[in-house]
């Protein structure tokens, strides 16, 4: 049976990018409820009591960090949609908003309405210009329509929406990076606190939110908090949209009831459609390449021998020693030709480009772990330079200001924790690049 569909109900529908098809089909009606029958707080409190977690990356709830906005007398408050979109294998951001721009319109409507924020901004990655200009386009159809500027639809609520366009750093996409380039400077995250909700854009309280958690606030307001928690599992509740790729006969942008086992989602028809030319499944990352890679064994039943599902809490199961994490659900799925060690080098090489240098860990362990492993690869590595990898991925996790170091750690410790004998192969057999088949090349499969 088909899962629920709450953000991608309508993407198939000729002409749902503009106005006045969304519109056809219930759009903005969640932003009228919103302005016309309920206070900022009723909204708040349908976010919590929906349970939506933050589709960025941390999962953190969306309710409690906005009921942390602070509110002082007098002082702007900002909403700001994290639209940067960079961690390979991830790409849902870009679908939703290409697809159906005014779904995001109507969320930072309504959320702004909620946090009281007078003005807002898409913050969005300046590769992704084309969908720059498709959410100009919305923009400017709902100025024109009375659903942006002044008074909207006869409420009193005034408010004002910009697209910011990045210029294509990785590190933007880490709020407070994001923060600093919005203000026009070097994209170097903040030390924390004081957090955004306190002091974010221009020092002013600011809650900063991912495209599809903004776009989540629409069916919530629309159906109630407590319809959207009845979905998924646990703490898991909703939708979650998930970019998959790599060798799966139907890699694409899938909104999945969280829940559904992984080795459903792998095989089934309705989602991926299993393994391409009937290979066998190797090793998946579940979330972006910064999570935990996971052997097929682990990523389909966990430690204890469960059924892994396409949750928070499940695919976590295990901690770092047999589990990963859900991510931005940036699914990259790898057959049995796939060299690990190969593809943790190109996932090195993007680390070690987008680390910003401010904190020397990430900066020098980034370019270590690339030099480390290109030279493991070339065949010229020994059994101490495998060691001696583990030992960098440990001292850059936790040592940084921004996570960012830990994104570029994890992925080489679990690929040496799972998949040690390989790097091993490579140091006795001198193993050499162009022996391998298949490598991927951030999010595209290359074949030489
Ligand atoms: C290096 C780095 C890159 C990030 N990139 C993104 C991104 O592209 N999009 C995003 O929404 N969050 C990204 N995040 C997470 C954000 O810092 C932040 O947690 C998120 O935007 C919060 O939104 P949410 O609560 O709706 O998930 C990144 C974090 C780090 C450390």
């Amino acid at each position: 049976m088909a899962g629920k569909k709450l953000l991608l109900a309508n993407d198939h529908i000729e002409g749902i990018r503009s106005l006045r098809v969304y519109r056809q089909h219930g759009g903005y009606q969640s932003l009228e409820k919103a302005l016309k029958q309920m206070t900022p707080e009723q909204i708040v409190e349908e976010v919590k009591a929906s349970g939506l977690r933050g589709r960025g990356g941390a999962g953190f709830p969306t309710g409690m960090k906005w009921s942390f906005l602070a509110k002082p007398e007098g002082v702007a408050r900002y909403l700001v949609c994290n639209a940067d979109e960079s961690e390979p294998g991830t790409f849902k951001d870009r679908y939703l908003m290409e697809r159906i721009p005014h779904i995001l319109i109507e969320g930072m409507i309504a959320s702004s309405f909620a946090l009281g924020a007078r003005t807002s901004y898409i913050y969005i990655r300046g590769e992704y210009f084309y969908v720059a200009r498709i959410l100009e386009q919305a923009i400017a159809e709902a100025y024109e329509a009375g659903l942006l500027g002044k008074n909207i639809l006869n409420s009193g609520f005034d408010h004002d929406c910009y697209v910011q366009v990045g210029a294509g750093a990785y590190i933007c996409g880490e709020e407070t990076a994001l923060l600093e380039s919005l203000e026009g400077k070097r994209g170097n995250p903040r030390i924390k606190p004081p957090f955004p909700a306190v002091a974010g854009l221009y020092g002013c309280p600011t809650v900063v939110n991912n495209v599809e958690t903004i776009a989540a606030v629409v069916p919530i307001i629309r159906d109630g908090g407590a319809a959207y928690a009845s979905i998924g599992i646990g703490k898991s509740t909703g939708t979650k949209l998930i970019s998959a790729s790599g060798h799966l006969n139907k890699p694409g942008v899938y909104e999945i009831e969280l829940g559904v086992p992984v080795e459903e989602f792998i095989y089934s028809d309705e989602y991926c459609g299993g393994i391409r030319n009937g290979k066998k499944l190797k090793a998946v990352v579940a979330g972006g390449s910064s999570v935990p890679i996971l052997p097929a064994e682990l990523i389909l039943k966990t430690a204890n021998g469960e059924p892994r599902l396409m949750s928070y809490e499940s695919l976590a199961d295990g901690g770092f020693a047999s589990g990963t994490m859900l991510g931005s659900g940036g699914f990259i799925a790898m057959d049995e030709d796939t060299s690990i060690v190969k593809n943790l080098w190109n996932f090195s090489r993007f680390y070690h480009h987008e680390s910003c240098g401010q904190c020397s860990p990430c900066r020098e362990g980034t370019g270590w772990m690339e030099k480390i492993l290109h030279k493991i690869l070339d065949g010229n590595g020994t059994l101490a330079d495998v060691d001696l990898l583990w030992d960098i991925q440990s001292k850059i996790e936790g040592k940084t200001i921004c996570p960012l170091g830990d994104a570029a750690a994890w992925p080489v410790a679990s690929a040496i924790r799972h998949f040690r004998k390989e790097f091993e192969e490579y140091v006795k057999n001198g193993k050499n690049i162009r022996d391998v088949k298949h490598y991927y090349r951030l999010n595209n499969l290359v074949e030489i």
